[in-house]
């Protein structure tokens, strides 16, 4: 929505997309990593066609994440009169790609993840999570959760702070509420706040 409605001659706003753009093609290849390093052995031994297949769905993103952010630096780059134009073409490479990724990720979920809860319980499947979490340095997870919590719901938010106020040291949970409420509606802050008796 961003790419979409930013005026297109306005060169730091487009600047700081771009910037966007990169710093979350760093989180996209970073996940497609440990998803390779902590999901994909164990979908290999169940239904190795599946692995295969979603493989290849990798090799695909990782393929056109290049030339997504070629589109952009175009943009950032073009003469005033070629902005508007450049500006659309990124808009489309941006949408073609998200489109594309959201698939894959569907595909995760209704392909993948059925296998895994079928033949491992939920302890299991909680250990490997905390394993790949365990390899995300905190500011980097910190980039991670900035982006996650504004999109889950208050079940989910509430399940995230009751189980760092259960588990967590106490200056992680300090960081993480300084970090909610920077990145939530206060509204939306003080109800996870509420319900988790923070
Ligand atoms: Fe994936």
């Amino acid at each position: 929505m961003d790419v979409g409605r930013v005026d297109p001659h306005d060169e730091p706003a487009v600047a700081a997309l771009v910037g966007r753009l990169r710093a979350l093609r760093g989180m996209l290849e970073e996940h497609a990593a440990h998803e390779d390093r902590w999901v994909e052995p164990l979908l290999a031994e169940l239904r190795a066609d599946i692995a295969e297949s979603l493989k290849v769905d990798h090799a695909r993103i990782d393929s056109a994440i290049p030339s997504l952010e070629t589109a952009f630096t175009r943009w950032e780059e073009a003469p005033e009169d070629e902005r508007v134009a450049m500006g659309r073409m990124a808009y489309g490479a941006l949408s073609s790609f998200v489109g594309a990724y959201l698939n894959h990720m569907a595909r995760e979920e209704d392909e993948a993840m059925p296998v895994l809860q079928a033949a491992m319980t939920d302890e299991q499947l909680l250990q490997v999570s905390a394993q790949l979490r365990g390899a995300i340095p905190p500011p980097r997870m910190a980039q991670y959760v900035s982006i996650m919590l504004p999109a889950m719901n208050v079940e989910e938010r509430t399940q995230m702070f009751a189980g760092l106020k259960a588990n967590a040291p106490r200056e992680v949970l300090d960081g993480m509420c300084e970090l909610a409420s920077g990145v939530l509606a206060s509204s939306d802050w003080s109800a996870v706040r509420t319900r988790v008796g923070l």
